[in-house]
């Protein structure tokens, strides 16, 4: 199969992409706009062509939960994981099996297929973590998924957290997760870093911690994790989820908390639809944005990427499988509509999300690297988001695994 008539970001002109089986074959210039020739060529139409979207934060346990057995009123994190804690007495293998893989299906539908998806082990059967590495195996078709060992309820703080976690890695979870703001005390939640980070150096897993989400100023695990991944010369396999309590730290404490971050070298991932729904839930007025400082990680050359945390659970009622409507969310939330921002903001979604998976080698439009990409509906990064645009194709080891026919409108003459 061809791809023809394609842009790739941050290359002029158009190009012809040869796939030979599951991996790209060719990437070959086109001085011109060409008619499509053999019955398997691909038309790009002059827009742009970029390997999947990724989706770095979920929680596939929990999505199309939400009112059951009860709504979340007050809308705050802390009340999602009350009624988490009520939905998770009734859940069973098949049942989350069956939500997950419906979920990963609107995933797909938008051109995702890269999953990581937090696994709630605070649990004593661990069903759900089970369930999730079937899941792995029956949807490997569709996308990659990694699962990360989740204790929604903490890791010191709930009865056996530290055997719960140490079994759900050696049942085959890929990343160990963590909730250090969430814990009893601040010293139970640094025992948990270091407890979780002494996990993944031991299992050589990667890690991913929900850490700081929370509006409390003095929630300071960051510096913590950081410091531990720098001291462990881990940074780029550690990433930092939420880390929302930045936006409420003063200055002169981030300036210093920078220095540190650019050295440890660990990723962020931020999920601001989600944040700015949960937090800013106890202030009057002027009220928090809730979100990290997801524009100055960037600027200092710090790895961030966007994900959707939720679809339907206990915390955020909303949510459909489009990264993209989290993009442009993200983008007017975190003020980052400025020029150059808008020229490159499919990075959110693509590379620094692959970066933060450690994906490597087999993500990305290069020769030798696996045939997975998107026929996306506009030119440009900008137009993307303006348009808001679609992922029209998406190939899957050299197959077409998504085809979306855009609606049409017709306008009276
Ligand atoms: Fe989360």
């Amino acid at each position: 199969m061809n791809v023809i008539n394609a842009r790739l970001r941050g290359r002029p002109g158009l190009f012809r992409i040869e796939l030979n089986g599951a991996a790209i074959a060719a990437i070959v210039p086109q001085p011109d706009v060409v008619a499509p020739g053999a019955a398997d060529d691909l038309d790009a139409a002059q827009n742009l062509v970029v390997p999947p979207f990724v989706e770095p934060h979920i929680h596939l346990d929990a999505t199309l939960t939400a009112g059951e057995p009860e709504w979340n009123m007050s809308g705050t994190l802390f009340e999602g994981i009350e009624r988490w804690a009520q939905r998770k007495e009734t859940t069973t293998h098949d049942d989350i099996k069956a939500r997950a893989k419906k979920t990963i299906d609107m995933l797909v539908d938008h051109g995702i297929q890269h999953v990581r998806t937090h696994v709630d082990v605070t649990e004593p059967g661990l069903v759900a973590l089970k369930a999730m590495v079937e899941v792995r195996e029956d949807v490997r078709h569709l996308v990659d998924l990694q699962i990360v060992a989740f204790p929604q309820e903490g890791i010191e703080s709930y009865p056996n957290g530290r055997a719960l976690m140490t079994e759900a890695i050696a049942i085959g979870a890929d990343v160990v997760g963590g909730i250090p703001h969430f814990e009893n005390t601040r010293e139970q939640g640094v025992a948990s870093l270091k407890f979780l980070m002494d996990l993944a150096e031991r299992s050589g897993c990667l890690v991913d911690v929900h850490c700081d989400e929370t509006d409390d100023p003095q929630s300071r695990f960051l510096e913590v994790l950081a410091e531990e991944a720098r001291v462990r010369q881990m940074g780029p396999r550690v990433t930092a989820s939420h880390t929302v309590a930045m936006g409420s730290y003063d200055n002169a404490y981030c300036s210093k908390l920078f220095r540190l971050l650019k050295r440890s070298g660990i990723n962020f991932v931020s999920c601001p639809t989600e944040s700015i729904h949960l937090q800013g839930r106890f202030d009057n007025y002027p009220k928090r944005r809730g979100v990290t400082r997801v524009a100055e990680i960037d600027r200092a050359g710090m790895n961030v990427c966007f994900g959707q945390d939720s679809i339907v659970d206990p915390w955020y009622p909303l949510g459909n499988g489009n990264i993209l409507r989290i993009l442009e969310a993200g983008l007017h939330i975190c003020h980052m509509l400025g020029y150059e921002d808008l020229q490159r903001c499919l990075d959110l979604i693509t590379e620094n999300s692959a970066r933060t998976l450690n994906l490597g080698e087999r993500y990305g439009i290069e020769v030798g690297r696996p045939a997975n990409l998107l026929l996306l509906s506009a030119p440009d990064d900008y137009e993307m988001v303006r348009s808001q645009g679609h992922a029209l194709v998406s190939i899957r080891h050299g197959e077409v695994l998504m085809r979306r026919t855009p609606a049409q409108v017709h306008r009276r003459g």
